[in-house]
């Protein structure tokens, strides 16, 4: 991971200081959306030519996915553009030009990377070891390699093919399944979905709640048939045919609503606050934070931009500008499904809710316990450690507000997602917050603390 030149705040090194904040004001520009940013070059990877990504993030993660690119075969140029972002140029020889034995392909942080890179090379001619960080290893992975060996990829993981590294030895025949999903994740479904661009037949995808949809949009943005369609509940049905040729594309990416939603949090639960926030993925896969927030109360306006103009017809995604304004805040009950679709939020969401009059209940949270650390410990750790009433009961959280919350030391457990909710919580907390291991924020926004401190009015 990258580490940060001096810790912010002028707090000892491993920590970051945020003090209270009297006004927040301005405008922010996060970070190019990750998941798509992972996408973006691994299609890149895929597609023989030259492809162009602008605008990606430039987070540790990605980075991690464009050295696996590059380690393949393919040529990787970044540029940083303005504001933290990332172009690529990358010119690919195509999967089956790959280098054959690249050996141990470093994902790092990044289970986006080990488990859709999985998919990618099970049909491909190369023998690799994905592997990655302390982290990144105790992760799951049973649930790709299950439905890579149904296609008939040869892969091999630690403890049983439970958990990293992982080897796979492509270049195989791959065939067709009919795979439902036991826990709704993206990275599973695409996994799967690009071992199935290399598989004899139809491949089809049930998942009992929908997740983000960006692979399918992004292949059909290339032209490659993908058929999804909702199956009756809050589920999806995906299909792709193998064999269909992916081209080389250049494309825009937007701006991560994962990222956005912190800003949007500091807005809604800060008494004197309107901060703006430009080029937002809207994406209605990803957009339940706004959603969530808006039905808690929070002043949210959103205005579409670039609908139906190239810079997002080509990855096929909405973007929108949206202001946030101080709110007046109300618990809410988020069902399973609803954390399925704010999966990455829930940190943040979390801390809204000590904002929020009443008692709030995050039904089915239990997934967060497989991320970059345990989420859900963590988050009751840090914020309780703030004043927070928060509990967690089996896989529901419950969090009773509003609590005038007090600064205190937390930590992020090195999860990004939690260095940035802390951080977020300083802002509103009396005194100061000190933020254990802050360079987390990195892997996903490296600007973050900057940003942070250029929004104090
Ligand atoms: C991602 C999917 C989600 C999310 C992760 C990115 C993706 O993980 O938490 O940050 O890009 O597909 P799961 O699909 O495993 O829940």
């Amino acid at each position: 991971m990258e580490r940060l030149a001096a810790p912010p705040g002028g707090g000892p090194a491993g920590t970051a200081i945020v003090a209270s904040a009297s006004r927040l004001r301005g405008e922010n520009r996060v970070p190019g959306d990750k998941s798509i940013s992972h996408r973006a070059l691994m299609l890149a990877l895929m597609a023989e030519g030259v492809s162009q990504i602008r605008g990606a993030g430039d987070g540790a993660d990605v980075r991690s996915t464009a050295g696996i690119v590059r380690a393949l075969g393919a040529t990787v140029e970044r540029s940083e553009s303005a504001g933290g972002l990332a172009d690529y140029r990358v010119v690919s020889p195509g999967l089956d030009g790959l280098v054959g034995d690249p050996g141990v392909l470093d994902c790092g942080n990044s289970g986006t990377s080990l488990r859709l890179f999985a998919g990618i090379l099970a049909g491909a001619p190369v023998k690799a070891t994905l592997d990655g960080d302390d982290s990144l290893r105790r992760r799951p992975v049973a649930r790709i390699i299950e439905p890579l060996r149904a296609m008939g990829a040869r892969l091999e993981a630690r403890d049983h093919d439970t958990l990293p590294p992982v080897i796979v030895t492509g270049g195989v025949a791959l065939g067709a399944i009919d795979w439902t999903t036991p826990v709704p994740s993206a990275q599973v479904k695409s996994a799967i979905l690009f071992a199935g661009l290399r598989a004899n037949g139809i491949t089809r995808v049930t998942e009992r709640v929908a997740t983000r949809d960006h692979t399918e949009r992004m292949l059909r943005a290339r032209g490659v048939t993908v058929r999804s369609a909702p199956d009756g509940g809050a589920g999806a049905v995906i299909e792709i045919e193998g064999g269909a040729r992916v081209p080389a594309i250049d494309e825009q990416v937007p701006g991560d609503p994962s990222a956005a939603a912190f800003w949007l949090v500091a807005a809604a639960a800060h008494p004197d606050a309107d901060l703006v926030i430009r080029s937002v993925g809207v994406n209605p896969t990803r957009r339940a934070v706004i959603d969530i927030l808006t039905r808690m109360g929070a002043r949210i306006e959103e205005r579409a931009v670039g609908v139906g103009q190239a810079r997002d017809a080509d990855v096929g995604e909405p973007i929108a500008d949206l202001r946030a304004q101080s709110s007046d805040l109300t618990a809410t009950e988020i069902s399973a499904e609803e954390v399925a679709a704010a999966i990455d939020e829930i940190p943040i969401l979390c801390l809204a809710a000590t904002q929020a009059r009443g008692r709030t209940t995050i039904r089915g949270a239990g997934e967060l316990r497989h991320k970059e650390s345990d989420r859900l410990a963590g988050i009751a750790a840090g914020l309780g450690a703030l004043g927070a009433r928060i509990s967690v009961d089996g896989d529901d959280i419950v969090i009773d507000g509003p609590v005038r919350l007090a600064g205190t030391s937390t930590d992020s457990l090195d999860d990004h997602r939690l260095a940035m909710t802390f951080a977020i919580a300083g802002l509103i907390a009396s005194g100061t917050t000190t933020i254990g291991r802050p360079d987390s924020a990195a892997i996903s926004y490296p600007g973050f603390f900057s940003d942070l401190e250029r929004i104090r009015a």
